[in-house]
């Protein structure tokens, strides 16, 4: 059973561009190591993330989330079992993406945009070429 999850949280003061990176490393190997795909989208001030895969795994690793001080005011605005991932490619991926970081902040200040905000993250990863498989075998074979 899959279940995916979609919160938003405030980023903690004083977060630098490296422990970004250093969050989204360690989610991404932790996450292969689960079978565990989403992405996190970076807005002024706001995360939002997307976790899916095996219902257990997606419960405990939201709890070490929840735990960790470099955000705050998790919040959680879609929990539901589902039949197919939406991001598949991605073990974690960052999204800077403006129409994201409006709907994450109108979230965060409890507006019900749970479901466009979704669909805005899924769009950016459906619409990444750069990080796609196909894209990247690409590359490979033209150096
Ligand atoms: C916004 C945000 C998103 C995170 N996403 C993940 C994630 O997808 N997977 C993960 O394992 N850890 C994620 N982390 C990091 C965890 O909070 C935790 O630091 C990490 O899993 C290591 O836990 P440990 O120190 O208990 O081993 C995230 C942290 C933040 C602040």
């Amino acid at each position: 059973m899959l279940r995916r999850i979609l919160y938003v949280s405030s980023i903690a003061e004083g977060i630098t561009d490296r422990e970004l990176t250093q969050i989204v490393a360690v989610a991404q190997i932790n996450n292969r190591r689960l079978d565990l795909t989403g992405a996190l989208a970076i807005g002024p001030g706001v995360f939002a993330q997307v976790l899916e895969g095996p219902v257990a795994d997606v419960e405990r690793t939201l709890a070490r989330i929840k735990q960790d001080d470099r955000h705050v005011g998790v919040r959680l605005l879609l929990d539901e079992p589902i039949a197919l991932r939406l991001f598949d490619r991605w073990s974690m991926q960052l999204l800077i993406d403006d129409r994201a970081a409006q709907l994450a902040i109108e979230a965060n200040e409890g507006r019900a945009v749970a479901r466009a905000l979704l669909e805005q993250m899924r769009l950016q990863y459906t619409e990444d070429p750069y990080l796609s498989p196909a894209a990247m075998r690409g590359m490979a074979l033209a150096s």
